[in-house]
């Protein structure tokens, strides 16, 4: 494990490299124990450098077996196993070195370089990764060629892969064989990969829009071929896709996918061979619910369309990391929202953006969308980086218009091919293609925190006047803000439901339906409106915002019926619930009763059963808000129990007024129709599911939901079956049985276990702690495995707020524990899981204090990772 040595790196510290490799050849000879790895790097110096100028490679944890220069051995050099520095280098620009080391996959438990997942040799480059396999300048603006050969034992191993294209192959003495590709794209380090087992493969092909065939196929687990079918079908839609919508057409011969049981993240993009988490790849209805379905397609195309953005343009530096993972964030929403329901799919992309990237900009963890220091990158894939970063390339679609943005995506494409780019290139782009400046605009990439736009109006004799003020609020090392670009796209809405008309603006821009707030304060009118208008505001999340009005309950309850929006139609009633549930949450904590209005449960029933509407927006408007968004509206001085018991009892309440309608709903969607993972039929079964949650609710709700558990025919609605039973009815027999029973039926089914994992660790209240310490005892459960790790402890420690945040501290210190055990393997792990305690102080003081103990005696451990300390240390400070 690499050890702190509190260094930080700056943006502003970016300096070209002394050299270059324009050319790697790697030789891997794969043999347990010992695998020996040859880099022949053809070195060049770049114009500019002096002769004298030291060749300085990074490495992490190498063992230097052989080095040799230009074909001699043992140059003058420095060699640790971090670091090998060559001095005395020929006066020649371009020369050749040759490093061997050798490496043990099988103990690689940080998942990162060379490593071994059930059996199977694979990679993990991005970010740091390719210096765990040999020295070089492992940084992404260095682009070399790469020849990559391949020798493994060919029972062990028949399977060869990497990179580019397959150029030669065959066999060698001892029952050994090998495969050499090439990868005619100059590529940073992050994206190379190699992979060698004996694996199972589903093949296809696809024709490019130019008449080229490229093979395709997703190797997994011998007898799971069949589950890759989903994933394929996917792979084919994105590749069409992008070439319909964004012009680009894929650049090899060949397209590999690997799945691999032990991974960090969800993916990879290595140029011509993902790999990927299996949890993302395999999926039948028997196996995978729906949202699994969903989150296959989308991370397919997600790592697909990094071939051109991340790819072919890459990023000059991880403080870029945004150019890449924003930008191809949005590309997946977009083909998502093409592909299933527009107004769905944005729905549940705000409410992931709420969920997840809120809470780190309103806490210690806030960093811009383009972060200026990092201690380590690893902590840097974040949701920040990711789901904003993706909000502010849709506010340059909104801004400049659908056409002139796909016209400034073709001049960057066409501009940077090639190259390692920087955001200030990328917005570049934007103003050459639309003659705007946009430097105001850029401080989304530079400014962190969430603004706040305060909204009031007021109308008098056909003029409304609204006055906006804009404040975002101070993060960590940011205490003063400039005001910001927000496009805040609206609508006026009259008493019949239609867009009222205006006759001008003043004030501030406003075109196309979006007001262009750029100033602390606005005072803007608008003339010539015929009646006082209910507002509909932030329109499809024009822009990733908190918006403060004052509405009546009257105009959300219009809104939540007529708003042609359906983001902001959505917004109207989750609006109402928040505020119905915060209410009710200062009455408990006050020892009152909570009180509910029945608007809101009638609300809910007229929108259940309004069958103009789709299922699945249906579905998504009965969710209430989760513990953690109730958490966050409030914002100070949370008691997640009080919390709980509010959100409980609006759902009892709106159960109860809804018996009748509900339970007619939920037979009528019952009846069977044959399994399709389509959207529509998602959404059927997601909102039958949700009706259930309300059904559980009252009278003879565990015997409801265990006959939806016992009845169900694929896993979306055994899973739902079992969740109600489990939260709502724990302690009732039923519950027990369908717990065991599908622990039995799917003992030898790691995925599906883990589906059990997190049900049961999000069981409310205090007695979850003991289920998951027993099931961490689990003959399946293995703490070296992610996926195992994040369904038992992070659902526990981020899903599970009485569970987790129990009054007495007993969780935090279990869980501080864990982390330093997981840390000592896999530093990236618990240095995600750590995060759980990010909103820390938002907690009444109690809890706080308890939670801040914990957090320092994980400081104080003996053997921390950076990466682990990294999160702690910015969480603490
Ligand atoms: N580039 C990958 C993706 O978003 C994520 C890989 C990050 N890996 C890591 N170890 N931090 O598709
Ligand atoms: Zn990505």
């Amino acid at each position: 494990m690499r050890k702190d040595a509190g260094q930080v790196f700056r943006l502003e510290d970016y300096r070209p490299s002394d050299y270059l490799i324009p050319q790697t050849r790697l030789t891997f000879r794969l043999a347990r124990g010992a695998t020996i790895v040859v880099a022949e790097l053809t070195v060049e110096r770049r114009p500019g450098t002096d002769a004298g100028a030291p060749l300085t490679l990074d490495g992490d944890g190498l063992k230097l077996k052989r080095l040799e220069l230009d074909g001699v051995g043992n140059p003058t050099h420095e060699a640790t196993p971090d670091k090998l520095v060559l001095t005395q280098l020929p006066e020649s620009r371009s020369f050749r070195v040759l490093i061997e080391t050798e490496l043990d996959p099988d103990h690689n438990k940080a998942l990162m370089g060379l490593y071994r997942s059930n059996g199977v040799y694979c990679t993990q480059c991005e970010p740091e990764g390719f210096r765990r396999i040999t020295y070089f300048l492992d940084r992404p603006d260095i682009l070399s060629v790469y020849q990559v050969r391949i020798e493994a034992p060919k029972p062990e191993a028949p399977l060869l892969l990497s990179n580019g294209n397959r150029v030669a192959g065959g066999d060698l003495e001892n029952d050994w064989h090998f495969a050499e590709w090439h990868d005619p794209h100059p590529k940073p380090s992050y994206l190379f990969a190699l992979v060698a087992g004996d694996l199972g493969c589903l093949r296809d092909s696809f024709t490019t829009m130019s008449g080229r065939k490229v093979e395709l196929g997703i190797h997994v687990e011998h007898g799971k071929e069949k589950l890759a079918a989903y994933a394929m079908d996917a792979l084919k839609r994105s590749m069409k896709w992008d070439e319909d919508v964004f012009g680009r057409e894929y650049d090899l011969d060949v397209f590999n996918i690997v799945a691999v049981s032990d991974f960090n993240m969800g993916a990879m993009e290595n140029k011509g061979l993902n790999i990927f988490n299996d949890k993302y790849v395999l999926a039948d209805e028997a196996t995978a619910t729906d949202a699994d379905f969903a989150n296959i397609e989308a991370i397919i195309a997600h790592e697909y369309f990094h071939n051109w953005t991340g790819n072919r343009i890459t990023c000059r530096d991880w403080f870029q990391l945004c150019l890449k993972e924003g930008l191809t964030v949005f590309r997946d929403h977009e083909f998502s929202a093409d592909q299933r329901s527009r107004g769905v799919r944005r729905i549940a992309e705000v409410r992931t953006l709420r969920g997840l990237q809120f809470p780190e900009d309103q806490g210690p963890l806030a960093h811009p969308v383009r972060p200026r220091r990092y201690r380590e990158i690893n902590n840097f894939y974040t949701a920040t980086v990711y789901e904003k970063g993706s909000e502010v390339v849709r506010m340059l679609r909104t801004i400049l218009g659908a056409e002139t943005f796909r016209a400034s995506m073709d001049l960057y494409f066409e501009r940077h091919d090639g190259q390692a780019c920087t955001i200030e290139d990328f917005l570049k782009v934007f103003e050459d293609a639309s003659g705007r400046d946009l430097s105001q605009f850029g401080l989304w990439y530079n400014q962190s925190g969430t603004p706040n736009l305060t909204v009031s109006p007021s109308y008098e004799a056909g003029i409304l006047t609204l006055d906006i003020e804009q404040s975002v609020p101070p993060t960590p090392s940011e205490s003063r803000k400039r005001a910001m670009h927000i496009p805040l796209a609206f609508a006026l809405i009259g008493s019949s439901g239609e867009e009222l008309d205006f006759s001008a603006a003043e004030g501030a821009t406003v075109e196309n339906g979006v007001i262009h707030v750029r100033k602390r304060s606005h005072k803007l009118r608008f003339h010539g409106v015929a009646e006082r208008p209910v507002l509909s505001l932030n329109r499809g999340f024009s822009a990733p915002i908190t918006v403060a009005m004052e509405q009546r309950p009257q105009d959300l309850i219009f809104l939540a019926g007529h708003d042609s929006d359906p983001f902001a139609r959505w917004q109207a009633f989750n609006t109402l619930q928040t505020d119905a549930l915060i209410a009710a949450y200062r009455l408990l904590l006050g020892g009152k009763e909570a009180k509910y209005q029945k608007d809101i449960a009638q609300l809910a029933g007229r929108i259940a059963t309004d069958a103009t509407l789709e299922p699945a927006y249906r579905a998504l408007a009965l969710t209430l808000p989760s513990e953690t968004d109730i958490a966050r509206d409030i914002g100070r001085d949370i008691d997640p129990d009080a919390i709980f018991s509010a959100r409980s009892k609006l759902a009892a309440f709106i159960a109860a007024a809804n018996r009748e309608p509900f339970g007619k709903l939920y037979e009528e969607l019952g009846s069977l129709e044959p399994f399709s993972p389509d959207a529509a039929s998602a959404g059927r079964r997601a909102l039958r599911n949700t009706v259930l949650g309300y059904l559980a609710r009252i009278d003879g709700g565990a015997d409801i939901a265990a006959r939806h558990y016992n009845t169900a025919t694929n896993m979306t609605d055994l899973i739902a079956g079992l969740g109600t039973l489990a939260h709502e009815h724990a302690a009732s027999s039923q519950a027990g049985a369908a717990l065991a029973d599908f622990a039995a039926r799917h003992a030898s089914m790691p995925l599906a276990l883990d589906k059990l994992y997190q049900i049961q660790s999000t069981a409310p209240g205090t007695q979850a702690l003991e289920t998951v310490r027993a099931l961490m005892r689990h003959p399946a459960f293995h703490i070296d495995n992610p996926n195992r790790v994040r369904a038992l402890l992070g659902a526990f420690s981020a899903g599970n707020q009485t569970g987790f945040h129990r009054a007495d501290g007993a969780a935090y210190t279990f869980f501080a524990d864990a982390l330093l055990e997981i840390d000592s393997g896999n530093p990236q792990l618990s240095a995600r899981l750590a995060t759980a305690f990010r909103s820390w102080r938002s907690l009444e003081p109690v809890r706080q204090e308890k939670a801040r103990q914990a957090l320092v005696s994980i400081a104080a451990a003996s053997s921390v990772s950076v990466d682990l300390r990294d999160i702690v240390e910015r969480s603490l400070a």
